[in-house]
Order: C-alpha cells, then structure tokens, then sequence
C-alpha cells in the first residue's frame, strides 16, 4: 500500500528486541518489510532466511524467538494451551453480519475473526457485492452487527467501486462519507504485488484499526499467470505461500479474512454440480469456512461446504440497492 511515510514501530515491539537482530540486520529486515515481531512471526523461516542470508536453522529460531515474544506480551496464544484456555481465547473470536440474516444464520451468526472465509461462484453470483456490503457491517457498532473496524481491500479484479459502497451504506443509512474514509484498498496488479501488499498489512491493521481483510480474487493472478500443467507446481507453492501469509495475518491479528474465488468446469465431475473453487487443495485446506454461491434468477443460493460444524444446506440472499439482503418478503417480516 503506497503510503508515504515514516515507519514509527512500538519499542516493545521492535526487531532488535529479538535476541541476533542488530542493525545490520535490521535494515535489511526493513528494506523487505519486516519491521516488527509480528511481521517477523507472521514472515516464516523461508522468507527470513531469503532476506538474510542466514541459513534456515538460524531463521527458524529467530521466528520462534519472534513468536515466543508475543506470548509473553499477550499477542498470541503459546502452543500448548489447555483445551480450556483455548475455550477461553475463543471467546475472542467475533462476528460480522454480512447484512443479510438468512446468510448470517448459515455461518452461525457473520464472518469470523481469527478465520479465513472463502466465497466461490461463478461471474455474478454475487461475491464481489458481499464484499462491498460486509466494507460497511464491519464499520457499525456491535450491537449492530459490526466491530467498529476499518477495513482493507486488496483488489485485484479493478472491481471494487466506491460509489458503490456510497450506495449500500446510504440506503442501510449509514454516512457514506465516514464508510468510505475507513476503507483502505490497495489495487494488486500481478501475483508478485498482491504478496507484496500482504506483507505491508499488519502495519495497516494495527494503523487503521482494521477489522476485516478482503481480497477479491485471492486466486485470479496466479491462474492467468501461470498456464499449462509445467507451472502447476510452481503456482501452488506460491498459492499456498500466498494463502499461509493471509491465515497467519487472521490469527496474529484476531480479523476476519475474506477471499473469493472463481469456478471452473471439473471435466471429472459426471454428478451434482460440474463446478469447484479454483486453487485447488492449497485453498480448499487453507480456507477455515468455504461458501459455494449460485445463480437463481433473481436470487442468489448460499450453501457451507465441508464443514463439520454446519448443516449442509442451502440459503437465499439476493442483490439490491442495500448490498445482500434477505429476499423481500423475510426482510418485511423483519421490520
Ligand atoms: P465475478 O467477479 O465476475 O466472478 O462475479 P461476482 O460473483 O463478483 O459478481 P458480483 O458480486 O459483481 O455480482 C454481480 C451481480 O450483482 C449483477 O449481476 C447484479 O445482479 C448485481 N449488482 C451489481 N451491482 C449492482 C448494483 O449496483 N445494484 C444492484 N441492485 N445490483 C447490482
Ligand atoms: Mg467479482
């Protein structure tokens, strides 16, 4: 995200409190993105190890150091918890209503900090208007169904609009003005840039208070840019380098991440639906909630797929002036 300024980084949370962090070091650290403990936690062995020329073992017990230190300042939970602390740190987790109830029940109340939920569907089914009505629930207080959370757009489709966003939050009567100022969104324009911008967004999160991460489409750059079988593999690793980064920012952070995904046809599928998420395994074991959409004339067709913890079944939302919403005659009911 190309803000012009200077880093200012909590001493506490400084790289050179880590214990073989001095300087030199620490420029280099820097001149790649990494300028606190969280971003050395969140980097992983492979990337510390690549920007400092330090061999793996050696990065691999700095990013432990880095994690260690952020248990004992209360950012991050320590490996082994009993199953009742986990409970407890749980109890951190919250919700964000996508602004339709239909929805919200099927995901057992909004989207999830400390997760990562993928929406995917083919073109206008509806993914990119969940994402520009859940840039407003996020804003609205609790009680509302928000976290009083800004939130970052990592675009990489040119498909975010914010008069868009203006009309949703107008028609949900919000201020658009104010909807709008906490919204920071970063254009991606290849697979190299989208990783780059992921690296910078701990320091928008902890700027801007941000509740909620999108990026719409997590997988579009990777599949145009990587065609044919030869580059499969070389596509899932950085996928899954991708996906890892993103996951770790959910868990280091306490947001709600939110990707999309498009369709493709499954040749080997001759039963149900001859449609599956793109990404293969590397989004489908990332992803912690997975939510298949689908077109229904002038309805749209939610259903959670593979989850233990939900019934598989299918909802109804549809598209109108206030983003989602429940289809007419549920939305009248409620008011
Ligand atoms: P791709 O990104 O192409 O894969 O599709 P998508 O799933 O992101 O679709 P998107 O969320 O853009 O949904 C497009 C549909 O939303 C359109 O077919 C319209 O029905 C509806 N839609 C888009 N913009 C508006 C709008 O301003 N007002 C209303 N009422 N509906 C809209
Ligand atoms: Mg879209």
């Amino acid at each position: 995200m190309a803000e012009e300024e200077e880093i200012e980084v909590d001493e506490d949370l400084d790289v050179t409190t880590i214990a073989g962090i001095g300087a030199v070091t620490k420029q280099k650290l820097n001149e790649a993105g990494i300028y606190t403990i969280l971003d050395l936690a969140t980097a992983g062995p492979a990337e510390i190890a690549d920007v400092t020329d330090w061999d793996v073992t050696k990065s691999v017990e700095v990013n432990n150091k880095a994690r260690k230190r952020l248990v004992e300042l209360g950012r991050l939970g320590a490996d082994f918890v009993s199953a009742t602390d986990l409970l407890i740190r749980r109890k951190n987790i919250t919700r964000i209503s996508t602004g339709s109830k239909n929805l919200d029940d099927l995901l057992g109340g909004g989207i999830e900090t400390w997760a990562l939920t993928e929406f995917y569907g083919e073109f206008g089914s509806g993914k990119t208007q969940i994402c520009h009505t859940l840039c407003c629930m996020v804003q609205q207080p609790i009680s509302e169904g928000g976290l009083d959370g800004g939130v970052v757009y990592i675009d990489t489709e040119g498909t975010f609009r914010p008069e868009r966003i203006s009309e949703i939050a107008t028609a949900r009567g919000y201020d658009a003005a104010s909807v709008l100022s906490r919204i920071m969104v970063a254009r991606a324009y290849n697979s190299a840039h989208q990783e780059l911008i992921v690296k910078d967004l701990g320091r928008m999160i902890e700027k801007h208070k941000v509740k909620l991460v999108i990026v719409d489409s997590a997988v579009a750059h990777y599949r145009a840019e990587f065609l044919g079988r030869g580059t499969l593999a070389e596509r899932q690793q950085r996928l899954n380098r991708f996906m890892h980064a993103i996951l770790r920012t959910a868990e280091v952070y306490n947001v709600a991440i939110v990707l999309t995904n498009q369709v493709q046809a499954a040749p080997d599928s001759f039963f149900g639906d001859p449609t599956r998420a793109t990404g293969g395994h590397v989004v489908a074991h990332t992803s912690t909630y997975r939510l298949y959409l689908r077109k229904a004339g002038k309805n749209r067709i939610a259903r959670m797929i593979d989850s233990p913890y939900h019934a598989e079944r299918d909802i109804v939302f549809m598209l109108d002036e206030r983003g989602i919403d429940d289809p007419a005659e549920e939305s009248s009911k409620r008011k």
